[in-house]
């Protein structure tokens, strides 16, 4: 059993995270400016993991939670003390490890904002470093993104592929990874598994496509407005909030000349985060760089007709043209996450849109409602 700082944990892989972390028995403190989340999903996780409230922001001596910026000393001293501090405002316990799950991950916005998308994402993982410096905390899983492969080479695609991003917010994970290789004392052309001369824990874990929600409906993904990724915005469909799919491109070289993605259910992916963390925790100081993938690619069309009948309501489809920036086709090699952790994805499509649909149909304006 661990204390652990989450950043972001307020948010869509977070909050999935932080209760299957809760159920295995860590204490956890949250750290969320709720800039892109709602503190309703912190309370529904708490519920779900059976917490009882006992007090403003705290449920026992298993969760704390701090409102801040990850950009700022203060809000994280705070959020470190909250671990450390004994009584009924802290858990007693210093923080162990750090889940860095906060920042800004809109890929057209960061064309528009890349000022703002490096202040947060690189600045902010710079500040949090710092802080865990200062409270001699040398354990970090960090959210990167399989956005960091571009136009792949090769798919499936494995980690060594070239680290080539194509858009600003790609580039901020880059240089984030170059950051962690650099303070673990590996340089910047760290290979997937490496010993850390300086002593610290630290995992990049490059996620393909996080969908689903928890199988209660009661926490998901609950994004600003018209969605751009391919999830949430068919099930807004099937909601009835949007008349129809547009499906970006039918000519690209795939069996059906639609998309194929890697698409993970989120409860694999916090299941990957657990493994991931507690493998740091267990191991001697290294720098660990994974894939979680399921290493099946799955179609724009395959999605709509899967989602159609999960929620036995229509997706009308109309075909455009392909959208800027697209790949044809992404898919994870995860053979190394499977051998380093033992990690495997359990949960195919049918369960994606199954529960997805559960958080939809329950909750069709997201946490607002
Ligand atoms: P999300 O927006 O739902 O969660 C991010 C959380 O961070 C939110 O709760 C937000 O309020 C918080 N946050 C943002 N800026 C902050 C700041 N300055 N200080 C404190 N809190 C702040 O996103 P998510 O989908 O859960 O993604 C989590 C992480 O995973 C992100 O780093 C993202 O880049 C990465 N990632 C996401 C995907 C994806 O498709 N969802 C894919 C690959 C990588
Ligand atoms: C997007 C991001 C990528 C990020 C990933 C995280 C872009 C260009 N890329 O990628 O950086 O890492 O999300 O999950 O935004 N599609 C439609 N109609 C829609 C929406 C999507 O046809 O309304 C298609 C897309 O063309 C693609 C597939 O669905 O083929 C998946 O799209 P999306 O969910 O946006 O994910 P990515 O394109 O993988």
């Amino acid at each position: 059993m661990a204390t652990v700082l989450i950043t972001g944990g307020a948010g869509f892989i977070g909050s999935h995270t932080c209760l299957v972390l809760l159920q295995a028995g860590h204490r956890l403190v949250i750290l969320d400016d709720f800039s892109n989340s709602s503190p309703r999903a912190v309370e529904r996780l708490a519920e779900l993991a059976g917490l009882i409230p006992t007090g403003p922001g705290s449920w026992g001596d298993a969760l704390r939670l701090v409102q801040g910026d990850i950009r700022h000393d203060h809000s994280l001293d705070l959020a470190f003390a909250a671990a450390q501090s004994s009584g009924p405002a802290g858990l007693d316990a210093p923080v162990e490890a750090v889940i860095h799950f906060a920042g800004l991950k809109a890929v057209g916005e960061s064309v528009a904002e890349p000022l703002r998308y490096w202040d947060v994402n690189l600045h902010g993982s710079r500040t949090l470093l710092e802080a865990m410096e200062r409270h001699s905390c040398r354990c970090l899983v960090f959210s990167s993104s399989a956005t960091l492969y571009g136009y792949p080479e090769t798919v499936p695609i494995p980690e060594t592929a070239p680290v080539q991003p194509i858009n600003p917010y790609g580039h901020t994970k880059a240089a984030v990874e170059m950051l962690l290789a650099d303070v673990a004392g590996c340089g910047a052309g760290a290979t997937a598994e490496m010993e850390s001369p300086n002593g610290w824990r630290i995992a990049r874990l490059r996620y393909f496509n996080p969908v689903g929600a928890h199988p209660s409906g009661q926490i998901g993904e609950d994004p600003d407005g018209i969605p751009n990724n391919l999830f949430p915005f068919v099930s807004q469909v099937a909601v009835g909030r949007r008349p129809s799919l547009r499906v970006f491109g039918s000519d690209w070289p795939t069996p059906d000349g639609t998309g194929v993605r890697d698409y993970i259910h989120v409860m694999d992916l916090a299941e990957g985060h657990r493994m991931a963390l507690e493998a740091l925790l267990a191991e001697e100081p290294q720098l660990l760089t994974l894939n979680l993938g399921s290493g099946r690619g799955i179609s724009v069309l395959e999605v709509a007709r899967a989602f159609e009948a999960a929620s036995g309501r229509p997706i009308p489809v109309e075909l455009v043209a392909r959208r800027p920036g697209d790949a044809a086709v992404t898919v994870a090699d995860p053979a190394l996450a499977a051998r380093r952790l033992g990690w495997r994805t359990q949960l195919g499509l049918d369960a994606i849109c199954r529960d997805g649909w559960a958080w939809q149909s329950a909750n069709p304006h997201g946490y607002a409602a």
